[in-house]
């Protein structure tokens, strides 16, 4: 199989997974990617069995509201029942490197108002360690380089992804030659240096339910 027929069952499996739970007020996090993308066009069947989505970003709203999905502000809705969303990296503990699509921030928000996070992803993105993935922070802009010189210090080698504007207005910096041996420490280390909005890591809320897709099917980790 290729890697996209993978993220198509893992979508399928997703869909699978939420649509027992579909009632016509649910409003469901959707998330950002390519396996994301798989999982709107095949959500798009279903448009009638439920209210609407959160988009964790403007090409997600984009991508529903062309399938007829109703998009709603995070705001008037309060918490989604599911959110579901790819990763680049994922470990046995289900905790994820994401935002290489550079939505980490939006993403971690819905994340959080999320009461299940199901990640779909095909079996290459399953480590046994994070960081091969170069961890992706996002900056605001004035800050660049005295966030670059503290991710230095923390032992990464910052990257500015260059020509990128988050849908916050905001910059990316990818963290390369960074292994992470504690994912929920090194979190909160790097969101708290000022000028961070977020990093990458969705450690301290992992996903709760991992779908992921191999050769052999599609495997169901929690
Ligand atoms: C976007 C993300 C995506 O979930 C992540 O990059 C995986 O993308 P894909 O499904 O295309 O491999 O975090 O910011």
């Amino acid at each position: 199989m290729t890697q996209d027929e993978l993220k198509d069952a893992v979508a399928a499996a997703a869909i699978d997974e939420i649509t027992p739970w579909l009632e016509r007020d649910t409003v469901l996090g959707i998330g950002t990617g390519s396996t994301a993308n798989r999982f709107i066009d095949r959500l798009a069947r279903l448009r009638d069995d439920f209210k609407g989505a959160v988009a964790s970003s403007e090409a997600s709203a984009e991508r529903l509201r062309g399938h007829g999905i109703e998009v709603f502000e995070l705001n008037s809705v309060g918490t989604v029942p599911f959110y579901i969303d790819g990763a680049d990296e994922v470990n046995a503990h289900l905790h994820m490197i994401k935002g290489g699509g550079a939505a980490l921030t939006r993403e971690k928000i819905v994340a959080a108002c999320a009461e299940r996070f199901i990640c779909i992803a095909d079996a290459s993105k399953k480590v046994e360690r994070l960081g091969e993935f170069p961890l992706p922070v996002e900056v605001i802009p004035m800050a660049r380089s005295y966030v670059a010189r503290e991710l230095v210090r923390l032992g990464a080698d910052p990257v500015y992804r260059e020509g990128v504007v988050t849908d916050n207005g905001n910059q990316i910096l990818d963290c390369f030659d960074f292994m992470i041996d504690d994912p929920v420490a090194m979190e909160a280390r790097i969101n708290a240096i000022v000028g961070v909005v977020t990093n990458g890591l969705f450690a301290a809320r992992g996903a709760d339910v991992l779908l992921l897709g191999a050769e052999s099917g599609v495997t169901r980790l929690i």
